[in-house]
C-alpha cells in the first residue's frame, strides 16, 4: 500500500515492546514515522528494550534489537518540548498518530486538551483535523480520573486500544504480544500487515468422512 506519514509518540508507560513492534512494522512496510518521545517514555526503552541513546539512534537500535533491517521507511524525530515542530500544525501532511504506550498523565493532557508539550499538541490537531488518533493506554487498576479521561477522549473521537493482547493466536514471546497490539493499532488506522494471525472460528475436530452404505 501507499507510504502513509504517521506520528508515533512513545510515553512512559510500562510496554515499551508495543511501541518497538509497531515502528518495526511501520518501517519495515516502508512508511514515514514521525516520532516523539516524551522524557519518561525514553527511559521506558531504555529499561525495558536496552535502548542505549548515547550510542545508537533510534532506527540502529531497532535493527539491534529486531535483527533485521527497517529502514525501507523513514524515521524523523523530534523533541518532546519543540512545539514549533511542524506536527504542531494542523497543515502537516499526517495520516494518523498513535500513542504507544500511552501514560495515564500524557491521557489526561490529551483528554483536556492541555497542548503542554509536542505529543498534547500533536494529538490535539489530530483530533481536531478528525484523523486517527490511537491510544494504547497502560494502568491498572483503573480509578475514576482514569476512566473519565479514556471516556473524554473516545467521546472526541480517539480511538483506545488498551495493551490488552489476547492469547488465541497463542503467542510465543514478547514480541508476539507486541505484535498482535501494534497489529490492532494499524488495524484501526486503516493499514494492511500481517503482524498476528486472525481469528478463523473456533478449532473443530475432525469429522470422519461420511460412510455411505449400499443400497
Ligand atoms: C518504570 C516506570 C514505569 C511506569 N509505568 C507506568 C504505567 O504503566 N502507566 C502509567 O500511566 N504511568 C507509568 N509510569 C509513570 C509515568 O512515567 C509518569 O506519570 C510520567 O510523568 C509520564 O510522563 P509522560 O506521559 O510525559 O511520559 C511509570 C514510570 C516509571 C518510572
Amino acid at each position: 500500500m501507499a507510504a502513509r506519514e504517521i506520528i508515533v509518540a512513545v510515553t512512559g508507560a510500562s510496554g515499551a515492546v508495543y511501541a518497538g513492534r509497531l515502528l518495526r512494522a511501520l518501517l519495515q512496510d516502508g512508511h514515514r514515522v514521525h516520532l516523539v518521545l516524551s522524557q519518561y517514555g525514553r527511559y521506558l526503552l531504555i529499561e525495558e528494550l536496552g535502548y542505549a541513546p548515547d550510542l545508537e539512534s533510534v532506527v540502529e537500535f531497532l535493527n539491534r534489537l529486531y535483527g533485521d533491517r527497517v529502514r525501507r521507511g523513514s524515521l524523523h524525530q523530534y523533541r518532546v518540548g519543540d512545539l514549533a515542530a511542524p506536527l504542531a500544525s494542523g497543515s502537516a501532511r499526517i495520516h494518523g498518530m498513535a500513542v504507544v504506550p500511552c501514560s495515564m498523565k500524557t491521557l489526561a493532557g490529551i483528554a483536556h486538551g492541555l497542548s503542554t508539550n509536542l505529543i498534547e499538541r500533536a494529538a490535539d490537531v489530530t483530533l481536531k483535523e478528525r484523523r486517527p488518533l490511537v491510544l494504547v493506554p497502560r494502568e491498572t487498576p483503573l480509578s475514576l480520573v482514569h476512566l473519565r479521561n479514556l471516556t473524554a477522549v473516545a467521546e472526541a473521537g480517539g480511538t483506545l486500544v488498551p495493551a490488552m493482547p489476547a492469547f488465541y493466536q497463542r503467542p510465543g514471546s514478547f514480541d508476539d504480544l507486541g505484535d498482535f497490539i501494534a497489529g490492532r493499532v494499524l488495524d484501526v488506522m486503516g493499514i494492511e500487515h500481517d503482524l498476528y494471525p486472525r481469528w478463523q472460528g473456533p478449532w473443530r475436530e475432525p469429522q470422519p468422512p461420511a460412510v455411505t452404505t449400499p443400497p
